[in-house]
């Protein structure tokens, strides 16, 4: 196997050098929560993660969204195109939970009568803070354009998923996207991963999580949700 230059390892990714325009994103079998505090391995969650964003993105991808996967590459890993990162963390809400019922002393569950977009500056030393549309410009973090750009993609992204997600009996309930700047042709770029790690899913029926919240709240076993997630989907 080739050995590729590692540029990045996040908590849960390593991202190495494929070519001078593409990257290879390797999905670990780590698993963090509230800001790293909580922390194991869980053996095969990398693989199942990389499947699960594999098959997100190839389905956004044919729907006309520019997002940076390219081919698939090996059980962890996939090739995808070579970004400069836009440090936001994109959260978009369809019902009420996690920080959000935190925030506002709210109870789980509630459904939005439009989807809700939060942007987070991404910046572990401060804790991911969430940050206004002024603040973002006035820091000069990116330009309104590429804001705006961002915000429409991601309104895109979840009615695409969404609607997919209901005909398999699953609620999108909330999840992070994460944007860059292709190097090649400099389009805005959806990237990192859609997986059970950034994205809430429950069970239609039963409400129950297929989704992180089984390892944050301990309520059974993450692979099993993972796996239960898998095998709803067309892969
Ligand atoms: O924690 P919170 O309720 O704000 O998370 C909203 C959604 O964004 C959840 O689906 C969570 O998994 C995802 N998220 C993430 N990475 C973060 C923060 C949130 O994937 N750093």
């Amino acid at each position: 196997k080739k050995n590729f230059e590692l540029l990045y390892e996040g908590k849960a990714k390593k991202v190495y050098k494929f070519d001078e325009q593409k990257l290879l994103i390797k999905f670990k079998d780590d698993v963090t929560a509230f800001n790293g505090l909580k922390k194991d391995q869980i053996l095969n969650k990398g693989k199942i993660n990389k499947k699960i964003s594999k098959f997100f993105f190839e389905m956004l991808n044919k729907e006309g969204i520019n997002t940076h996967y390219i081919n698939d590459y090996d059980e962890n890993s996939f090739v995808a195109k070579w970004t400069d990162l836009i440090p936001l963390e994109v959260i978009v809400r369809n019902y009420t939970a996690g920080s959000f019922c935190k925030r506002y002393g709210v109870k789980k569950g509630l459904i939005f009568d439009y989807p809700l977009i939060e942007f987070s500056l991404k910046n572990d030393e401060l804790g991911d803070p969430m940050i206004t549309k002024d603040a973002v410009l006035l820091l000069k973090v990116t330009t309104e354009d590429i804001l705006d750009e961002i915000t429409s993609i991601s309104k895109k992204v979840n009615d695409i998923l969404s609607d997919y997600l209901k005909s398999k009996g699953i609620i999108l309930v909330d999840f992070k996207l994460e944007f860059g700047i292709s190097k090649n042709d400099n389009k805005v770029t959806l990237i990192d991963e859609i997986s059970p790690d950034t994205c809430r899913f429950w069970d239609a029926n039963t409400m129950e999580s297929l989704d992180k919240d089984v390892y944050r709240e301990e309520k059974g076993d993450l692979l099993n949700a993972y796996e239960v997630l898998l095998g709803r989907l067309d892969i």
